[in-house]
């Protein structure tokens, strides 16, 4: 589903921000990338929806290299996956069904219809009696839930989420994951970047390390359940 061949990006200069990067992740996985603070976490993350281009390497999702991808071929890529961010990028003057609603790809879809869906995921998200709040009324962990129900509304089959729990508390971090959790459960390709060793060790799913940009170690499940 996502693979990456010798992939690196330098953005300028010669320090690359990824080096020689080769990885799969397969359909319906939930996997992890974690490394210290610069090592490439949100950059490879950009790569896979084609935020950056890769300087060499490829990048395919789905089976399509992304930079071969033609300008009005990218919105269907970007359908495929939904993102989630640390400081969750909601619209501050919509409404929590606002900002899900901004989301929601019209393509003909009856107003009722829509309403019922924008409905259904909050309620999953338990969000039902919030929806007329303004975000920033929110706590974060109900933000970050609002930032998740909007990177799902379309159904997306990829969820990347990029540091989700970064400003969040360890309580709350932990339920923001059972989330992924179960949307993993549910059949969604889950990939999660974040430096948080304590919640990987609880969560126990394969783990890819990055270092200064390379890819130093790959974790399986089974390995941390152990440790
Ligand atoms: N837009 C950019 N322009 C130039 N350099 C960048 C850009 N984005 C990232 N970098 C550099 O690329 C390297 C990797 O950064 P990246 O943001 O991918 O790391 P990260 O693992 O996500 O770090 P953090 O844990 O702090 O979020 C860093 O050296 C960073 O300075
Ligand atoms: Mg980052």
């Amino acid at each position: 589903m996502i693979q990456l061949f010798n992939v690196s990006k330098i953005y300028h200069g010669d320090v690359p921000a990824l080096e020689g990067i080769t990885m799969r992740i397969t359909k319906g996985e939930f996997v992890f990338i974690t490394g210290k603070s610069g090592a490439g976490k949100t950059t490879l993350l950009r790569l896979i929806f084609r935020a950056e281009l890769p300087t060499k390497g490829s990048v395919l999702v789905n089976n399509f290299n992304i930079a071969r991808l033609q300008r009005h071929s990218i919105p269907f890529l970007r359908r495929n996956i939904g993102v989630v961010f640390q400081d969750f990028k909601l619209l501050p003057q919509k409404t929590v069904f606002e900002n899900v609603a901004f989301a929601l790809e019209v393509l003909g879809t009856p107003k009722r219809e829509m309403n019922q869906r924008i409905m259904h995921v909050l309620q999953y998200l338990g969000l039902k009696n919030k929806r007329d709040m303004f975000p920033l009324r929110l706590s974060g962990g109900e933000q970050q839930r609002v930032a998740i129900a909007r990177a799902i509304i379309n159904n997306p089959p990829i969820l990347l989420a990029d540091e989700p729990t970064g400003n969040l508390d360890p309580e709350i971090s932990l339920e923001i994951m059972h989330v992924f959790e179960d949307l993993h459960r549910q059949g969604s390709t889950v990939v999660v970047a974040t430096h948080d060793v304590d919640l990987i060790k609880k969560i126990r799913k394969k783990v890819f390390c990055l270092d200064k940009g390379k890819l130093i170690d790959v974790i399986a499940e089974e390995e941390i359940a152990s440790t």
